[in-house]
């Protein structure tokens, strides 16, 4: 069963769609479906709920009407192979020893949404991945969706308001892009917690003045990007020993004094 897995996976990189429908394997589909893994049913209500809400229908390739984790939404693909398919899951499917498939990346690119995101994106807890870029979201976060507490990379839309102070608890942030964005200052300082992140971009702060104190811990940066944030600090206060990896910066449009080391 794994290498017939690992041959399905091989073919579909080659040689793509046709061969996918053309040599759908029927033994090893009827052979599986047995024991066939299920998607967490909150999520899958919480996705169902959502599509439905947008008018939006999953493509064939992942399944809306059946097993959501099924189809392309369970390989170990990349999605960034299938820019068409949007919007678009992946699961993991390896919880209760295969048993149970977790959703783990949502994607919605330039999609026409208006309006905020939906709340019901909170029940989806095991979320490590959320793209929404281009689509058109606007307004605050919704307050559930301080339950992602897996998510790894948020990303950019024409969001307002406070860049909500739960992002200081999602701990395994690795990438915050918020720069198209018009959020209120000031910047959270409880994202000084945010040991992991790599990469922190934020763009146009509208009001409120920030304390640049809160990136002293970030040393796993390699990327900081803080243009025109109203942040006041001065570079002499940070170690900048620690940031081994930072290998951009940006503080421009910025009250920081001090010339860097
Ligand atoms: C999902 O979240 C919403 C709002 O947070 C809640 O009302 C709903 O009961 C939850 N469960 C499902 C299965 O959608
Ligand atoms: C969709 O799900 C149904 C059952 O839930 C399954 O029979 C079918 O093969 C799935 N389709 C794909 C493309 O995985
Ligand atoms: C996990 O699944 C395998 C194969 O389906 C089975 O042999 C094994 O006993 C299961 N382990 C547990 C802990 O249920
Ligand atoms: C979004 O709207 C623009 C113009 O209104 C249209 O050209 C485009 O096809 C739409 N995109 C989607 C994904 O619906
Ligand atoms: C973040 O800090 C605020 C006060 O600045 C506090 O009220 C809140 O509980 C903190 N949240 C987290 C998740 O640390
Ligand atoms: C950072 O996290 C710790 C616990 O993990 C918490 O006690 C502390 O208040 C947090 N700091 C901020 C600034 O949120
Ligand atoms: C950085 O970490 C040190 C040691 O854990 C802690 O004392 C300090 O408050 C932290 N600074 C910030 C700005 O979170
Ligand atoms: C700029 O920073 C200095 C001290 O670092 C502070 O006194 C001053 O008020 C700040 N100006 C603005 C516009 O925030």
């Amino acid at each position: 069963m794994r290498s017939s897995g690992i041959s399905v996976i091989v073919v579909v990189r080659h040689l793509a769609w046709l061969v996918l429908i053309l040599c759908s394997w029927p033994r090893v589909a009827a052979a599986q479906a047995q024991q066939a893994p299920k998607t967490d049913p909150v999520e899958a209500a919480a996705l169902n709920t959502i599509l439905g809400r947008w008018g939006k229908k999953a493509s064939w390739e992942w399944n809306i009407s059946g097993e959501l984790c099924s189809g392309f939404a369970s390989t170990e693909i990349d999605w960034d192979y299938y820019p068409t398919i949007n919007p678009f899951i992946k699961c993991d499917c390896s919880f209760s020893n295969n048993t149970l498939c977790h959703i783990t990346k949502l994607g919605i690119n330039l999609n026409n949404f208006t309006g905020v995101l939906p709340e019901e994106l909170g029940n989806m807890t095991k979320l490590q991945q959320l793209y929404v870029a281009s689509s058109g979201f606007s307004g605050r976060f919704p307050s559930t969706f301080s339950k992602l507490r897996n998510l790894k990379r948020a990303s950019d839309n024409g969001f307002i308001g406070k860049i909500p102070h739960y992002f200081g608890s999602m701990t395994n942030l690795e990438d915050i892009g918020f720069e198209g964005n018009s959020f209120e200052g000031p910047i959270p300082e409880n994202l000084s917690n945010l040991t992991r992140l790599e990469n922190l971009r934020i763009g146009d702060i509208v009001s409120g003045a920030s304390s640049l104190a809160f990136i002293s811990n970030l040393t796993s940066l390699y990327q900081l990007i803080l243009r025109n944030c109203k942040i006041s600090g001065d570079l002499r206060a940070l170690d900048f020993c620690k940031f081994r990896t930072l290998i951009s910066l940006d503080l421009s449009f910025n009250n920081i004094t001090a010339q860097l080391p």
